[in-house]
């Protein structure tokens, strides 16, 4: 099936008066998983807050499609609900709502506690969201959180940042889950966009693009580990040379 989970045309974002996103196209299709790479501060995070109309960034110009629906008057809370789920690089701590409370309150998923478990955050369910989690423990209580909601497109925003290898490597177990990797790609109906300094997750979640974000736009899609080999080797600024051979080669 070739259906677009999410289009992207044209998106010029600001913030805070400033313009970050200065004009970019992007499409995820159902079974894809996209993964974007790019330098600190060109705007990774921006995009993916402004997909979720999250307060403070405004989008100019351009449209956001979610599943065929134009998302401009949405809230929030609607364009979670047409089966969005997104994971904080900086997740907010909310006192007062246990980790038990909010997944009761969110989960839509069948086998929460087996992925609690799976993710060792039983000893957490009692804890206030988010409040003294360490890095790696932030990480795994975001992907939990997407394991409940199970949405149909993930956001997900540096899932390895301050975490360790092992971590990572159950981190990215529980996304897989939530991904049906273990289905054929043409019955996969969830989607993703990984954002990634690191590019360890490749190394346990298969993805299928790749694209560098750099100065508010895509300037590079092709192969993912190929982009992060060049990325290895020439640092961004080789990025922009990389796109004109891609192109030359499709
Ligand atoms: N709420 C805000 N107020 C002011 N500036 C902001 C705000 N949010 C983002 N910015 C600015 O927008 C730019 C892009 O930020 P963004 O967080 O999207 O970058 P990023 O690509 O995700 O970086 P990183 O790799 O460090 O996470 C930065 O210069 C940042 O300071
Ligand atoms: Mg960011």
């Amino acid at each position: 099936m070739d259906r677009a989970l999410l289009e992207i045309v044209d998106l010029h974002v600001s913030v805070a008066g400033k313009e970050i996103i200065k004009g970019m196209d992007l499409q995820v299709k159902q079974g894809e998983v996209h993964v974007i790479f790019g330098p600190n501060g060109s705007g990774k995070s921006t995009l993916l807050n402004a997909v979720m109309h999250l307060p403070g960034y405004t989008v100019d110009r351009g449209e956001i499609r979610v599943k065929s629906q134009n998302i401009a008057e949405m809230t929030t809370d609607e364009i979670a609900n047409l089966g969005i789920g997104m994971s904080f690089q900086h997740p907010p701590k909310i006192k007062g709502v246990t980790l038990r409370n909010f997944l009761g309150a969110i989960n839509r998923s069948e086998d929460l506690d087996e992925v609690i478990g799976e993710l060792s955050m039983d000893t957490f369910m009692e804890r206030e969201l988010n409040v003294g989690f360490s890095g790696g423990e932030l990480k795994r209580a975001e992907v939990l959180k997407l394991y409940a909601q199970s949405p149909d497109l993930l956001l997900i925003d540096e899932p390895e940042s301050g975490v360790d290898i092992e971590n990572i490597a159950i981190i990215s177990q529980a996304i897989n889950k939530i991904l049906q990797k273990e289905t054929p790609m043409k019955l996969r109906e969830r989607s993703a966009i990984i954002i990634t300094h690191t590019g360890h997750i490749l190394n346990y979640i298969h993805t299928d693009i790749g694209h560098v974000f750099m100065d508010g736009t895509i300037v590079c899609t092709g192969n993912p580990q190929a982009i992060m080999d060049d990325i290895k080797k020439g640092g961004f600024s080789g990025c922009t040379s990389c796109i004109r051979q891609q192109k030359d080669q499709r």
